[in-house]
């Protein structure tokens, strides 16, 4: 009965998002679009705007619900190492994005959060995103001094309070702020926690219930957004049987990710990534971390059913370089894995993405044990491929 009330009454039960499936906060997309709906907060600020997943949920809220919202966006838009390292594409196409559709209240500050601050007035944002770098010292930094820029009474989020791998360091801070006012955590993906600075003033509508304690009320709510999780996972899984992807702002960008090993084994705590937008020829350098050994390293794209045209891989440390195709082995010792297929061409590798997990193994190569880090080359252009 809770769910059908919550189904009839919520916002975001025609909630079509423009932007989903870009970044880790797909989850939390129909949350984002009610908190703003019944909240209408007057000021909105997001540190770690990235491609906009989260961001731009809030401003279409803002916009569909009349919100009278003035929203901030704040990033450096370079990256950094939890989101990996990106090119001035993703920055090109999120303030196309917010230019054409909000521009009449949404301003993007590219900035480094510690010099965005000063300009606000303290106790000023109603509803604040923290979702920067993920560490332990840096979310602990971001929260204590973004905190006194919250109006008592209002709402902070912070995102990826259940990751506990890598040196994610969220999950921490999130344990202490629960300590010090009234909160919930949504578990969908890597975990999103709202939280009220207090005092605990009556917050409107279903936000009133989410913060009160646990309760058939806040489970059905957990409940109603797990499933609005889902059934935007099943629609991305739809695109990608279809073909579809090809055309939504996932394709935009392909991401390199790249494994290293020294036993085989590849997985994701040993990986980097960087992040290309897909006009014309890209010279991609990839710096993996000093000890990183190549038993073989792997690259995976994660790409929208792209032709992927790589006219030189290149291995090196401290000036010496100890992979090079095509100079010094051809493309020919590289093997190819999962979703991909090799197309015929007279010199590039071409290559042909045909799922969602394509793999390139380079030849096993011994390195020494000198300092320094291990860095990867590549000159590649990404293409829709028809
Ligand atoms: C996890 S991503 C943000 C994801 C985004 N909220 C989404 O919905 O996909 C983190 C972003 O924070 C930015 N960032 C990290 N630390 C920063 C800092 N101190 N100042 C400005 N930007 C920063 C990075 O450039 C990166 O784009």
């Amino acid at each position: 009965m809770r769910t059908e009330i919550i189904h009839t009454d919520l916002p975001s039960r025609h909630f079509e998002p423009r932007i989903y499936g870009v970044g880790a906060w797909t989850s939390h997309l129909h949350f984002a679009y009610d908190l703003v709906a019944v909240m209408r907060p007057r000021l909105l600020v997001e540190l770690g705007v990235d491609r906009g997943e989260s961001y731009f949920a809030f401003c279409q809220s803002a916009a569909e619900n009349k919100a009278g919202t003035r929203c901030f966006g704040v990033d450096t838009w370079r990256g950094d190492p939890h989101a990996g390292g990106y090119d001035e594409t993703t920055f090109a196409q999120v303030s196309s994005h917010n230019r054409v559709n909000y521009e009449a209240f949404s301003t993007l500050i590219r900035d480094d959060f510690d010099a965005a601050r000063e300009k606000f007035e303290p106790k000023s944002i109603d509803l604040l995103h923290i979702d920067g770098l993920h560490t332990d010292a840096a979310v602990r930094h971001d929260v204590d001094s973004w905190l006194p820029k919250v109006r008592p009474g209002g709402i902070i989020l912070l995102h990826d309070v259940d990751v506990r791998s890598r040196d994610f360091g969220v999950w921490r801070i999130w344990a202490e702020l629960q300590e010090r006012g009234r909160s919930w955590t949504f578990h969908d993906g890597p975990g999103l926690g709202v939280w009220q600075k207090p005092p605990a003033l009556e917050l409107p509508g279903f936000l009133e219930q989410l913060l009160a304690p646990p309760n058939e009320w806040n489970s059905a709510l957990a409940k109603y957004y797990s499933a609005r999780a889902d059934d935007l996972q099943r629609k991305i899984a739809e695109h990608w049987r279809d073909g579809t992807i090809r055309h939504g702002p996932f394709a935009q960008q392909t991401i390199i990710q790249v494994f290293y090993t020294e036993d085989g084994a590849h997985c994701e705590e040993n990986s980097v990534f960087a992040r290309i937008g897909h006009e014309g020829w890209k010279e991609v350098r990839i710096e993996l971390p000093p000890g990183a050994a190549a038993s073989p390293l792997r690259i995976d794209f994660v790409t929208a059913l792209t032709t992927i045209d790589v006219t030189s891989i290149r291995l090196a440390k401290a000036g010496s370089t100890y992979f090079s195709a095509p100079e010094e082995t051809g493309f020919d010792t590289i093997r190819l894995g999962g979703d991909v297929e090799r197309l015929a061409h007279p010199t590039d590798l071409r290559l042909k993405i045909t799922g969602i997990d394509p793999q390139l193994y380079l030849p096993v190569v011994a390195l020494p044990s000198s300092e320094g880090p291990l860095v990867l080359q590549m000159r590649l252009r990404v293409s829709a491929n028809q």
